[in-house]
């Protein structure tokens, strides 16, 4: 059984609970944070523990802490619970099920960047979550660990949440800042960096909710216990989101460098596939992440080793397709997707993504595929590449790219039949988002 570091306390039952929570230890990094360290020596912690963030790029995150400009101040702490990668379920489960520990880690992050406000920013549609955690924000302020001179050190702190309007957009740092300030959640043009400038002009940190929430379990443990997880330049764990057609959709912590084999096939993981059937697509860190194919499941899931492998493990989401899944399908809904979400604020990005799923559904569901597609979806991709605004655009290639990569025959038989092949997409992407009504 693999240890746990931001899942551990899951399965302890009414976690959420904030005596339950202070039972198993709750709060005694905070303690130990604010009475005992000062917020350069937390920050080196997490640097030395060799944290990285968890929201997509993977940026150390104790390097990012350090390119707040000395001596400006305010400063904010925003913590990053967008989610909405397709496929990204694991900041939910974390909030769901144990809040305080996400809570913990924003207060000893907010302490460590010497800032006074932090705003944990929750995906409009998050309606439960954002109520869990406004209720546990509230027990921590009765509690005398969040409000004016916490534990007598004379060190204050206030969170809020916030809910966005369901915008995956909101999810990219800039965007969200314009979002909470009141404004259309659309990309700023960096630099400057939010280090510099960000919330209200003032240096600004973002952090994903997984990345906070580890933050705990290393003070309380160490650098050296930390970094016994995972490889030398992935430490600790990643909680995967698993779905797609595998038998045990869900969410899995595991350290860095396992097999991608091993997440989909393992009885305690995965669990295999779905009726037996061949893995014919991996897509391993959301939708914004380049493909792989059933022949590439040796490698292993970390930031290194899939770079090598020509994609990236982004947020985490790993789905797993059978072979009765069409490539060129699969694009247009990814596609359309990234259509939908577009902000719409420069052109290669609104325009690409509007041209790329007219051709893509004209091709597939309307079965009137054209030889000169192939080329003209080509080239709109090429001029989307390397010209959008944020990466959103780029990510919106990645889906037509590798279809077209890895599988051109099949675009070629929707041409020459002039109809889908098979296998149109009715998977559960979100498996463990129940929660999803703006109420
Ligand atoms: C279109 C887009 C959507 C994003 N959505 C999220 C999100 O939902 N959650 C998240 O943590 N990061 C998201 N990011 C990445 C954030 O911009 C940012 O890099 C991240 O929150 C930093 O946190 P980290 O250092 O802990 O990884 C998104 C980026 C882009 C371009
Ligand atoms: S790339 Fe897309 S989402 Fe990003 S700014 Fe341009 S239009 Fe908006």
């Amino acid at each position: 059984m693999i240890e746990h570091i931001v899942m551990r306390d899951q399965d302890v039952p009414n976690i959420a609970d904030f005596g339950v929570y202070m039972r198993h230890g709750g709060y005694e990094a905070l303690r130990r944070a604010f009475t005992a360290m000062t917020p350069a020596e937390v920050v080196a912690l997490v640097k030395d523990a060799g944290l990285r963030g968890r929201g997509g790029a993977g940026f150390p995150t104790g390097v990012k802490w350090g390119f707040l400009p000395q001596g400006v101040f305010p400063r904010y702490l925003l913590c990053n619970c967008d989610e909405s990668e397709p496929g990204t379920f694991n900041n939910h489960q974390i909030i769901d099920r144990n809040p305080h520990q996400l809570i913990e880690g924003v207060a000893i992050s907010a302490y460590a960047i010497e800032c006074h406000t932090a705003y944990i920013y929750a995906r409009g549609e998050f309606a439960t979550a954002a109520r869990t955690l406004e209720h546990a924000v509230q027990q921590a302020y009765a509690a005398g660990f969040l409000g004016k001179n916490i534990l007598g050190t004379g060190y204050d702190l206030d969170i809020h949440v916030h809910r966005g309007a369901g915008a995956y957009i909101c999810g990219e740092e800039t965007a969200l800042m314009e979002s909470l300030e009141g404004k259309i959640g659309q990309p700023r043009l960096k630099p400057p960096f939010p280090a510099v400038a960000g919330l209200y002009g003032k240096p600004t940190i973002i952090n994903n909710v997984e990345t906070l929430a580890n933050v705990p379990r290393i003070l309380e443990k160490g650098v050296e216990w930390y970094r016994s997880f995972g490889t030398e330049k992935s430490p600790g764990t990643k909680v995967f989101s698993l779905s797609g057609h595998v038998n045990r959709p869900g969410n899995y912590e595991i350290p860095f460098g396992l097999p991608l084999h091993d997440l989909i096939y393992s009885p305690e993981y995965g669990g295999g596939m779905k009726n037996d059937r061949p893995v014919k697509i991996v897509i391993p860190g959301g939708a914004s992440a380049p493909w792989l194919t059933g022949e590439q499941l040796d490698v292993t899931l970390d930031y290194e080793a899939l770079a090598k492998a020509g994609t990236m493990l982004g947020s985490g989401a790993v789905i797993v397709l059978n072979d009765t899944v069409s490539a060129p399908h699969l694009a247009y809904k990814m596609d359309e997707f990234f259509k939908h979400e577009s902000c719409g604020k420069c052109t290669p990005c609104r325009e690409g993504t509007y041209f790329l799923t007219k051709v893509l559904h004209r091709m597939t569901e309307e079965a009137l595929a054209r030889p000169e597609d192939i080329g003209t979806l080509k080239d709109v991709y090429t001029q989307m590449a390397g010209n959008c605004f944020c990466l959103l655009g780029e990510s919106a290639v990645m889906p037509i790219k590798s279809a077209l990569r890895l599988f051109p025959h099949e675009f070629d038989e929707l041409i020459a039949r002039g109809k889908p092949k098979t296998g149109l997409i009715s998977i559960d992407l979100q498996p463990m988002k129940r929660d999803m009504s703006p109420v």
